[in-house]
């Protein structure tokens, strides 16, 4: 058997997160309590949600409304999952086997990295370009993605970089999955976060059969807690996943579920993104003008989606120190880049109240200047 491959992000993350007195390692925005975003009606809805354990797969009208967000898609495409997180590795367990090749792209969440390797898979990477934006370099794909390869796990817009694949690369990314039939994975869990006037990012779903796609009510909803997540593929897989889903949780929370059927009605989601969206470009004004204070300590490469900012630190120290440094000296978590497989940057995520984000920022700053006079 393989070593178990540990996800060295979170387990960072988990050990770290509550020790600290402010929080930028996580890659929301400020997460929503239950009585800010439902009216009386729907709290009283959620009030009395049966217990029961409810539909394995997921209540119908929640598939029903997942479903109406991908075109072609039918509640019989959507299985509900206990966030993002189980319906990636829910793929991974049914698609992986000890010898397959899995490409993803680098840095990135390395969850699907992981949990290949734990199951004695090859991982081969896209690298993202670190000065040109974190554009993927596509060139090598036909070399990268051949017979041997059983998936293609993609995230878009991708967690760190905030990168955004346009509409020739995801067509070239299908079309070198589909020449050798290999699996196509999207977590699309980012959508919905792009800067600007920019439109949602479009899915994956429906360009090639083998496609399948994950997202979850975590980011762009700003509702991580309800761990609430789905997988849409086509439904003879998701009656193979659902057989998974059953060992692993049952179900999903009932409460989460109702509490779901509200966030993507349209107006509500609408609601939810421009909350979002609104931290999100704070943030990221806060974190720009923090960037340029610091004389050449951090810089950052254009951002077209997330409340991330990945970092590159020009310290003389690597990014496993620098993030333990400030933890220890600013008690602000950030997340070293190392984890991400980027050295010497961090992720510091900035969707927060400007009063978080500034004090933080400013004690970042503090430990920098003092390392780089050491
Ligand atoms: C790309 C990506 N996928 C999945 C997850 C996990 O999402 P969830 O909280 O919905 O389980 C994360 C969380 O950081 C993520 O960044």
């Amino acid at each position: 058997m393989t070593p178990f491959q540990p996800f060295e992000l979170e387990a960072y993350q988990s050990r770290w997160e509550r020790t600290v007195e402010m929080n930028l390692a996580d890659s929301s925005v400020q997460c929503l309590s239950t009585h800010e975003w439902l009216d009386d009606d729907e709290q009283q809805a959620v009030l009395h949600t049966g217990l029961f354990y409810p539909e394995v797969n997921g209540t119908h009208a929640l598939r029903e409304r997942i479903a109406a967000l991908y075109p072609g898609a039918t509640p019989a495409h959507v299985l509900v999952t206990v966030g993002a997180a189980q319906a990636n590795s829910m793929i991974c367990q049914l698609l992986l086997e000890p010898g397959d090749e899995v490409v993803v792209l680098s840095p990135g969440y390395r969850q699907v990295w992981g949990l290949a390797k734990t199951a004695g898979c090859t991982v081969r990477e896209i690298a993202l370009d670190p000065d040109d934006a974190w554009r993927a370099d596509l060139d090598d794909l036909d070399t990268l993605i051949t017979h041997r390869t059983r998936l293609v796990a993609i995230v878009n817009p991708n967690n760190p970089t905030g990168s955004i694949l346009t509409e020739a690369e995801m067509a070239r990314i299908v079309a070198a999955s589909a020449r050798v039939g290999a699996w196509l994975h999207a977590d699309e869990v980012y959508a919905g976060t792009e800067h600007g006037s920019a439109g949602e990012t479009p899915t994956f779903f429906g360009r090639y059969d083998r496609v399948l796609c994950t997202n979850a009510l975590s980011k762009a909803y700003g509702l991580a807690g309800l761990r609430l997540g789905w997988i849409v593929a086509q439904p003879d897989v998701i009656e193979a996943l659902w057989r998974r889903h059953e060992y692993a949780v049952i179900a999903a929370a009932a409460p989460s579920m109702t509490m779901a059927e509200f966030a993507l009605k349209p107006a509500k989601r609408a609601m939810l993104f421009a909350r979002q969206k609104a931290l999100t470009t704070n943030g990221w004004q806060l974190l720009r003008d923090w960037i340029a204070q610091q004389e050449g300590r951090f810089s950052v490469q254009p951002s077209h989606a997330t409340a991330i900012g990945f970092v590159r630190s020009h310290l003389a120290v690597d990014s496993l120190t620098l993030a333990d440094r400030i933890r220890a000296e600013a008690s602000v978590l950030v997340a070293p880049g190392s984890l991400l497989g980027a050295e010497h940057h961090l992720r510091v995520t900035v969707g927060y109240p400007t009063d978080k984000v500034r004090k933080a920022l400013e004690r970042i700053g503090d430990v920098a200047r003092k390392l780089s006079r050491d």
